[in-house]
């Protein structure tokens, strides 16, 4: 007993006990390499802890502004570029503690005074989603701010529009591009939520039951930028749903710009040649001389298979672990800092290729067929009154006629039309796409008019004013 009591401390934790941890168990628990992502949140977090223990005279104010002094110290240096860690320290928190306490002596040791790693991770983690999130909507504005940019100045291209990859109806290819607009500004309001529902600093909840030291939890919280300190200390060092949330936000913007780089794969094939990326968002391949790739797109289709795959991993963390801190939580780290990194890096991709991208408005004009007025032709029918129904079927036959003879439907010989009531028949000469989209000025429609209304609309909401 005597001896233990005498020993000199190895580990921050080890004063129960004799034995060293393994090599093995190192390997598995140890996460500096992951968790010094955090260095930045964890000297503001502490930073604000101090001062609070300063201002409850828990800390002296030579104290603390000497702790103050020093972990400031520590950002600088590693931001020189320093090396500070090494092999023994177990993660950023107890690094950068240990780093202190060398500095300064048995003074650092208080920092964590009425502190568990518990509610320190918590807010240092919250601290940096809300840091990234910010990142996001910035780099989801600049996108939203490109497109429209694009739109307008590519407002007289005609093409094709398609549902199950077949030619549709005629669109204009701004309508298209600002529909990514519309789209992204869903994913920017998620992420707004997120920052509105997750502003709960968990500083001073220890590990599970409250700090003993009372300090002024709301003046901590909001010194970090929080709107307010969490209410319940059981909560506020086990939930995780902060993390789930943003992984799913970020997950879901993925999926929305995937979709998109899908089309533009497709769009700048040889069949289609909507598009062509530039050299500096595509690679040729080592073998074939001939081939321009859209890397930049089937990559950015590829992460969102990996953004997704964080956020199941994090629900996997979540879902069976007790109450409240399990150290399996301490893998809830290397997904969140993935997801960040990668759908920030995508964004700007996406946004820099199709800035430098070639649109080729000639091959969309050329691949449009007349079937794309086929509805048009069963409104005009409508318009003499005919019911929609019975319209719809009489242009379905003279579809299907054409196509039996190879030939397009508007160029069937005139014993064809005898199905059409003849105050219709010659109606058939005003289609044009340019008449199809003029037709559809509708709020939300593809008419020249109606995107005039949605350019306004956007805005407003890069403006902040429609919010
Ligand atoms: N590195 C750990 C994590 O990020 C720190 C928390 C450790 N807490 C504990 N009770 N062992 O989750």
């Amino acid at each position: 007993m005597k001896k233990t009591i005498g020993r000199k401390a190895k580990k921050m934790w080890d004063g129960r006990f004799e034995g060293g941890m393994s090599q093995s168990m190192k390997e598995l628990s140890f996460s500096l390499e992951t968790d010094k992502e955090l260095l930045e949140e964890d000297i503001i977090g502490s930073l604000a802890h101090g001062k609070g223990l300063a201002e409850a005279k828990i800390l002296s104010e030579q104290e603390y502004a000497k702790i103050a002094k020093n972990l400031r110290g520590i950002l600088a240096d590693v931001k020189k570029g320093k090396s500070l860690w090494n092999a023994e320290d177990e993660d950023i928190h107890m690094a950068v503690e240990r780093v202190l306490t060398e500095r300064i002596g048995a003074v650092g040791k208080k920092i964590h005074t009425g502190r568990s790693r518990n509610d320190q991770v918590a807010t240092d983690f919250k601290l940096y989603m809300r840091r990234k999130a910010v990142d996001v909507l910035d780099s989801l504005s600049k996108l939203q701010s490109a497109l429209l940019t694009l739109a307008k100045e590519k407002s007289n291209i005609v093409m094709a529009g398609y549902t199950h990859l077949q030619q549709a109806q005629p669109i204009l290819f701004s309508h298209y591009l600002m529909s990514l607009f519309f789209a992204l500004e869903r994913d920017r309001k998620r992420l707004l939520a997120f920052l509105e529902t997750h502003n709960e600093s968990p500083l001073g909840s220890g590990a599970i039951a409250g700090s003993a030291f009372p300090y002024n939890r709301k003046k901590v919280a909001q010194e970090l930028g929080f709107a307010n300190a969490s209410a319940n200390s059981i909560d506020a060092v086990s939930h995780r749903d902060t993390a789930l949330e943003f992984l799913s936000d970020l997950a879901i913007i993925g999926a929305t710009v995937s979709r998109y780089a899908e089309d533009f794969v497709i769009w700048s094939s040889t069949e289609f040649g909507f598009l062509t990326l530039s050299d500096g968002f595509s690679s040729g391949s080592s073998m074939m001389p001939q081939k321009k790739n859209p890397d930049s797109m089937e990559l950015i289709r590829g992460k969102a298979g990996r953004l997704l795959g964080n956020y199941t991993t994090m629900f996997a963390l979540v879902k069976g672990a007790p109450l409240s801190y399990s150290r399996d939580l301490q893998e809830d780290k290397q997904p969140v800092f993935d997801s960040a990194k990668t759908i920030l890096v995508c964004l700007q991709v996406f946004r820099e290729a199709l800035v430098s991208a070639a649109w080729n408005a000639e091959k969309m004009q050329e691949k449009m067929t007349a079937a794309l007025l086929a509805t048009d032709f069963a409104d005009m029918l409508v318009g003499n009154g005919v019911a929609f129904r019975d319209a719809h079927h009489i242009v379905g036959n003279l579809v299907g006629a054409a196509a039996k003879l190879k030939i397009d439907w508007t160029n069937l010989p005139d014993e064809y039309w005898k199905i059409v009531p003849p105050r219709v028949r010659e109606l058939r000469k005003k289609l044009t796409f340019a008449y199809s989209i003029s037709r559809r000025n509708i709020e939300g429609g593809t008419g020249e008019k109606s995107l005039k209304e949605q350019f306004k609309k956007a805005e407003l909401i890069l403006k902040g004013t429609s919010r």
